[in-house]
């Protein structure tokens, strides 16, 4: 466990402008106590409903199913768009920053609501409407923010898949969600590269003749084929709609779009999620957590590909009439000095990334923080996996200059929305560590029995009772919430994470669960290891896998990527095994340590410690599904690397 006393007090951040400890703790206690009374109040403010609801919830412990706010309508669109338009209908909703970092555009609420409208139309006009999934394959551009709210608006369900998909990995999802229409550019840009998106697009629809409409927005104007009748231009589309599109009253309960979760942890899985719940949970979480306040600018660096631009680029943002920045590029272009002027350049207020940014911009050196200010910082988020005490520390010394908190929010595509995060009470921070639950949230440990642990200790976490925002189903596939999610440990939400709580009630996650390495008994978290490993100065990434041993049941097998220049010698291996022991104890020091130039990592830059773990255990006979691996030369490498040892 972290030992926070050997943090300065410095580090300790008060939370000034959110409810103050004593308002989080009777607001969580009505949520939990008095449900009914809590959400119904909390709905009414946060949003706008066409139609009341006659039940909060109703919800079946043993599949998982679940329903809000029911008998009540709503549309996302219209809350994220329409009920802005008196109050600030001329500030900007979007702001968008170009790869090109001489590039950028503010869109201003009006403005959205014309876009929006029109391309509404305009998939009317094609047949679309309620209920029919219309896939989006963009890349981060204002095109991808109104398609999803055009699909919104007429009660189409959107799935957009992250735009480095590859052809086969859009086809299967086109086909899963038995799309008919798709949103795609001529060609995306990154690092000043151009790559072909219409060419994968038209590849994948080789194989899905239900694809009747393309919609092709004109990026880089680079040379693409074109097929008469099916691809359209977008900017044409829109041009040509009309501009009246009354927002669809929605119930509650309809899908408002699919996410195919990354593939590091098995097959890609559609993730239904709700209209009314989601949004409700969304909108109250970027307000709460974040203290979102007017005008201010937020930024968050996921791509809209995966749940938290889903959550936090596009529906939680818009729901609160706020600024929401997006990035088209990647973050060391043309220097790794690039995220920190766009936050000078549009004075972003709040930040929300991942650790293996702040990690890759960390190794890149000081130097590229000096020429910015980053006063306009506020609040510094942190999401997507458990944030080392390095990447911590630099975050909110050096980029936030010791001013704003740091705020670890823990959450899952399934869950929709933030459940776990500091910000929501005023208490202490304490680096890495995700602290307390959202209202409604009831998270849990169990032991290795499925028994709940009360007070101090570590073990599952799983979650009692139902959230807004929970995922409502797996698409196709009827039985498969109910089996992956609720039959673990019957009764509860199984998140597939370790968690541990101090005896503050605080809560720190450990890394998923098959993660968790038991070794003798002893029970260690693969992201503990890494992260002792991670203070060694000449190391960029770690990652930590067990592999099954005689003797001890587990073993550990550390994959170690030096900085770049460093030589992987007997005395880096030596300091690194000595580090481990210090931070943890001899138990916890590898059995098995492995330099290797790069970690296999999904598109979306979470290590695959699948293929690690398979590595490790010199299981290479099949590799399983590698579709969603960012370079494929990275494993290769490794697995010859191993055969040497
Ligand atoms: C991990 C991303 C520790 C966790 C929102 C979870 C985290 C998985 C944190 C979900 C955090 C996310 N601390 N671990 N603050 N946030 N995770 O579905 O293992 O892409 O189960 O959702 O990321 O990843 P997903």
């Amino acid at each position: 466990m972290l030992d926070i006393s050997a943090y300065p007090a410095a580090h300790k951040v008060s939370l000034a402008a959110v409810p103050s400890d004593a308002d989080y703790q009777r607001l969580y206690r009505q949520s939990i106590d008095d449900p009914h009374t809590f959400w119904s109040e909390q709905a009414q403010a946060a949003l706008n409903w066409s139609r009341p609801w006659k039940q909060i919830n109703a919800f079946d412990s043993a599949t998982g199913h679940t329903l809000w706010f029911m008998g009540a309508q709503l549309n996302v669109s219209h809350n994220c768009i329409d009920r802005h338009l008196d109050l600030r209908g001329e500030h900007t909703a979007i702001i968008w920053e170009s790869d090109d970092p001489e590039e950028s555009l503010r869109i201003s609420y009006r403005q959205l609501h014309r876009y929006v409208c029109r391309l509404a139309n305009a998939l009317k006009a094609r047949g679309i409407g309620k209920g029919d999934r219309v896939c989006i394959y963009l890349p981060m551009v204002p095109e991808a923010l109104y398609a999803m709210l055009a699909c919104s608006r007429i009660g189409a369900v959107h799935t957009v898949v992250f735009n480095e998909s590859s052809a086969e990995a859009l086809r299967d999802r086109l086909l899963d969600a038995d799309c008919h229409t798709l949103i795609t550019a001529d060609e995306s840009v990154a690092a000043g590269k151009h790559h072909p998106l219409k060419l994968q697009a038209d590849q994948a629809l080789l194989e899905c003749p239900a694809v009747k409409t393309v919609l092709v927005v004109e990026r880089t104007g680079g040379r693409i084929d074109w097929v008469a009748g099916r691809d359209y231009w977008f900017h044409e589309v829109l041009r040509l709609a009309p501009e009246d599109c009354p927002a669809e009253p929605m119930n509650a309960e309809d899908p408002l779009f699919i996410l195919y979760t990354s593939g590091s942890t098995g097959k890609p899985k559609g993730v239904v999620h709700s209209t009314g719940g989601y949004l409700l949970q969304t909108a109250m979480t970027f307000k709460t957590v974040f203290d979102y306040h007017e005008d201010e600018v937020f930024w968050c660096t996921a791509d809209i590909g995966w749940i938290t631009g889903q959550s936090y680029i596009v529906y939680g943002p818009l729901a609160n009439g706020a600024t929401t920045l997006i990035y088209e590029g990647i973050p060391d272009y043309p220097n790794a000095e690039r995220y920190w002027q766009i936050v000078d350049r549009h004075q972003v207020n709040i930040l929300y990334t991942a650790p293996t940014i702040l990690r890759s911009l960390m190794r890149e050196g000081p130097r590229f923080l000096q020429e910015s200010a980053r006063t306009s910082l506020r609040i510094l988020g942190s999401v997507g996996e458990p944030i080392d005490p390095e990447a911590w520390e630099w975050y909110f010394n050096a980029v936030g200059l010791q001013r704003c908190p740091i705020i670890d929010t823990w959450w899952q595509t399934e869950t929709g929305a933030i459940m776990l995060s500091p910000s929501v009470s005023s208490q202490q921070l304490k680096p890495g560590c995700a602290m307390q639950p959202f209202y409604g949230v009831q998270p849990v440990l169990l032991d290795d029995d499925g028994e709940e642990i009360h007070g101090p200790g570590a073990g599952a976490l799983v979650i009692k009772g139902s959230w807004p925002s929970q995922l409502r189903a797996l698409h196709g596939d009827t039985e498969g919430m109910t089996t992956r999610y609720f039959q673990p440990h019957p009764g509860y939400y199984f998140t597939g994470d370790g968690a541990r709580r101090d005896a503050d009630g605080d809560w720190w996650l450990t890394g998923r669960i098959d993660d968790v390495i038991t070794l003798s008994s002893q029970r260690l978290g693969a992201a503990e290891i890494e992260s002792a490993l991670l203070l060694h100065p000449n190391i960029a990434e770690a990652a930590v896998v067990g592999y099954p041993d005689p003797d001890k049941g587990q073993g550990i097998y550390a994959f170690v990527t030096p900085m770049n220049g460093v030589s992987a010698d007997e005395d880096l291996h030596q300091e690194l095994l000595t580090l481990v022991s210090t931070q943890i104890g001899r138990f916890a020091r590898p059995a098995w340590l492995q330099f290797a130039p790069a970690l296999p990592k999904t598109r979306s830059g979470k290590i695959m410690r699948r293929l690690l773990r398979k590595i490790a255990s010199n299981d290479l006979g099949s590799l399983g599904d590698i579709s969603t691996l960012a370079d494929p030369e990275v494993v290769q490498a490794l697995i010859e690397a191993r055969l040497n040892t």
